[in-house]
């Protein structure tokens, strides 16, 4: 009888510890599209098949940044300035960002970074 009191207490505590766990710590945004799908609607247009960048859009190469440069570049894009900064560099991309996550185009910052990197980087 003991070993199996022992047993469940286990069982539950391995229970609640893996509930606990699978808890996520925030909330979990889910986006309509893909990385993939967001690019090649919406920012290939402007970057380029391969973010070579387009002439005519003015739009710059965005194939030679590193993770942490798209990261920081799509997190002031997305946020209207990094942290305490007033003035942006960014301003063309945070009105185009408006726009893109009116129709549904939003994205997570760290995929997107990661997608453009692995997928035209050209430094690798
Ligand atoms: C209508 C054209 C247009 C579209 C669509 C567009 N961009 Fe841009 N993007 C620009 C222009 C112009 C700039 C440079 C001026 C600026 O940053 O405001 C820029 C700048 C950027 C930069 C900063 C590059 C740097 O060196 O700092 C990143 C990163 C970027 N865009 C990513 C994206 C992503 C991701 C998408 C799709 C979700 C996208 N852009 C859609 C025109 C566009």
């Amino acid at each position: 009888m003991k070993k199996i009191n022992i047993a469940l207490s286990l069982m539950v505590a391995l229970v609640v510890l893996s509930g606990c766990n699978s808890k996520p710590k925030e909330e979990v945004k889910t986006y309509k599209y893909t990385t993939d799908v967001v690019y090649k609607e919406t920012c290939l247009h402007c970057h380029g098949a391969k973010g070579e960048g387009v002439a005519e859009k003015k739009s710059p190469a965005i194939n030679k940044l590193s993770i942490q440069e798209l990261e920081m570049a799509l997190f002031d894009i997305k946020n209207g300035g990094l942290g305490q900064s007033t003035a942006s560099e960014h301003e063309v991309m945070e009105h185009n960002m408006k726009k893109l996550t009116e129709k549904g185009y939003d994205y997570d910052i760290k995929a997107m970074a990661n997608y453009i990197f692995t997928t035209f980087n050209q430094a690798k």
